[in-house]
């Protein structure tokens, strides 16, 4: 099975920690405080859940479903979260969401990069389906900036998880693009590291 984060899933934190120190977390939780208080909220594949906790403590009141397919990772959501009355957790993948069911806010952190490029256009397709027009989709990823030091991590992480997780991905799409071909626009961005990692709030340009 390709993308199987369950072997990582225990040392993924720690790992992401010994790499990049802080700059992972603060990029994630940058844009949760516009998240409005009573949202109806989707993250996909929140990794280990705790931004879970991170959320709730900006004072999220709303409803949370978290959707990951390794069931490790899962568990250790399950394990690690405070708010758990407060979140559906869905062990599996995109097609496993409810039918009929929108968000106000999907939430895709670090998640579009385990994709390959057909896939990854499936997969937008399918959660840009879910949003609410006037609803919000925070992306946070990792961007190519073109520096050598900064493609040089990239392609050792790229071939880190392809022998750890079976990774799908090959390469770093250009999500941007990926975005505006769904019919999304950038409204608010972020980013650290000198670029390589950024946050997106991106809209629906219907709502516009
Ligand atoms: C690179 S990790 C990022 C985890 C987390 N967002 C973070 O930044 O700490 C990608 C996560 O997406 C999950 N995943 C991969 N494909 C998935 C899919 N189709 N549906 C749901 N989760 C998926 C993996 O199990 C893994 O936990």
């Amino acid at each position: 099975m390709k993308n199987n984060f369950n072997l990582i899933a225990p040392v993924y934190d720690g790992l992401a920690k010994v790499v990049f120190g802080k700059k992972l977390k603060q990029i994630q939780t940058h844009f949760l405080p516009v998240i409005p208080e009573n949202a109806n909220v989707l993250i996909m594949g929140g990794g280990t859940g705790w931004i879970i906790n991170e959320l709730f403590n900006t004072g999220f009141k709303g409803k949370l479903t978290y959707v990951e397919a390794s069931e490790k990772m899962i568990s250790l959501s399950k394990k690690n979260g405070s708010f758990n009355d407060s979140v559906h957790f869905i062990h599996g993948e995109e097609s496993a969401l409810p039918t009929e069911r929108k968000y106000d806010v999907i939430i895709t952190n670090f998640f579009l990069d385990v994709f390959s490029e057909a896939r990854l256009d499936e997969v937008m397709v399918q959660l840009s389906e879910r949003l609410n027009n006037d609803g919000i989709w925070i992306c946070s990823d990792f961007q190519n900036t073109g520096r050598f030091s900064h493609q040089l991590l990239l392609w050792l992480m790229f071939k880190f998880f392809r022998v750890t997780a079976k990774l799908e991905s090959r390469s770093l799409m250009n999500f941007e693009h990926k975005f505006k071909k769904i019919g999304h626009s950038k409204s608010e961005n972020f980013t650290l590291m000198n670029g390589l990692i950024f946050s997106s709030v991106y809209t629906s340009e219907q709502s516009l």
